[in-house]
């Protein structure tokens, strides 16, 4: 059988742990996929820079542009991040015939449209369930386990940082800047936490949500946004006495047909089940017709964790593609009304 080639793009803490997965499970994912997975490339911007895992110098190379339009990549593994260079490698990627995974959560809820048209016109697959709350599965279940019932709302806390600011913040009566202090102490939020903190990156995840719950397309610039600068110790107090916890969540709804995103802090009572998820832990409360109440919950972030999602994608995907077929990324089927900025 001919070996499926892989390349990837970015070897930050995603792109290592795909690298080292990849290498140390090479005899399952070959009988998983059914053809050996073969590592043809790993995209860098640096070849000196340090690194989690050994790569093989041979395959390190700084032009990521050459490596995607190498005629004999099958399958590309994008985990650089943000809007460009990564548009522009999906996008010729797509066009040189091969697939593509992506961790990339900012990129898809601000132009997923195109990558998703860009993919069905190659005749490829584009997957993300890494995009999204990073080791919980999320993505495939509201896009094909739920696509017999009628979605109505999703809660996530899909931002770890902000939920462990927030958690630190319950716990031990400390106040917004002394708790973000300890998230970037423990390597949770960045040197630079604004995408976490005023809530664009749960914006953006919010938006990948809503497109894949109501079949239909949301992009961040839908989304309400607030995020959690403006929390007080006094707030997190007063929840405190009324038995509740001040969550930042993501708030996707379907009401009257029309589609309302929305992702702001807010109070929730102890007895609900996403008052339980700690310190940098993800979840998803789904709500459905005929299911009912459900709630997806693990690590939301991290290499090895997201690196999970991504080889699962990796493993659809290499089967569609020996299958001659390829799934649906997205589920854009329905044109809903998405309400300006999460109006109800
Ligand atoms: N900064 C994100 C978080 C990482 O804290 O959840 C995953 O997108």
């Amino acid at each position: 059988q001919r070996p499926l080639r892989v390349a990837v793009l970015g070897c930050g803490s995603v792109g290592s742990q795909v690298v080292r997965l990849l290498d140390e499970q090479s005899r399952d994912l070959a009988a998983r996929v059914g053809a050996p997975v073969e590592l043809v490339g790993v995209a860098v911007r640096r070849l000196d820079a340090p690194r989690e895992v050994e790569v093989p110098a041979g395959l390190l190379t700084t032009d990521a542009e050459g490596l995607v339009a190498r005629d004999d990549v099958d399958l590309v593994v994008e985990v650089i991040g943000g809007i460009e260079p990564a548009r522009g490698l999906i996008l010729s990627a797509l066009e040189h015939g091969a697939s593509v995974v992506t961790a990339n959560k900012a990129l898809l809820a601000e132009d997923g449209p195109t990558l998703f048209e860009a993919a069905a016109k190659a005749g490829r697959d584009l997957y993300y369930e890494a995009a999204v709350a990073g080791a919980i599965p999320i993505l495939r279940p509201l896009r094909e386990s739920l696509a017999g019932d009628t979605v109505t709302r999703v809660l996530g806390i899909v931002n770890g940082t902000t939920n462990f600011i927030l958690d630190k913040m319950d716990s031990s009566g400390a106040g917004f800047t002394e708790a973000l202090e300890e998230a970037q102490q423990l390597g949770y939020a960045e040197a630079d936490p604004t995408a976490d903190v005023e809530g664009f990156d749960a914006a953006a995840k919010a938006a990948i949500l809503a497109s894949l719950a109501f079949h239909t397309r949301v992009t961040a610039a839908d989304v309400h946004r607030e995020g959690i600068t403006e929390v007080t110790a006094a707030d997190v107090q007063s929840a405190r006495d009324m038995d509740a916890v001040v969550k930042l969540l993501a708030i996707c709804e379907l009401k009257d047909g029309a589609v309302a995103v929305r992702v702001h802090p807010a109070m929730i009572p102890r007895s609900h089940p996403l008052a339980s998820v700690r310190e940098a832990y993800n979840a998803v409360f789904v709500e459905s017709v005929s299911a009912g109440q459900l709630m997806f919950y693990g690590p939301g972030a991290g290499g090895a964790p997201t690196a999970s999602a991504v080889l699962g994608d990796l493993v659809t995907v290499a089967r569609n593609a020996l299958a001659g077929k390829t799934g649906a990324g997205e589920s854009a089927y329905a044109d809903r009304v998405v309400l300006p900025m999460g109006e109800t």
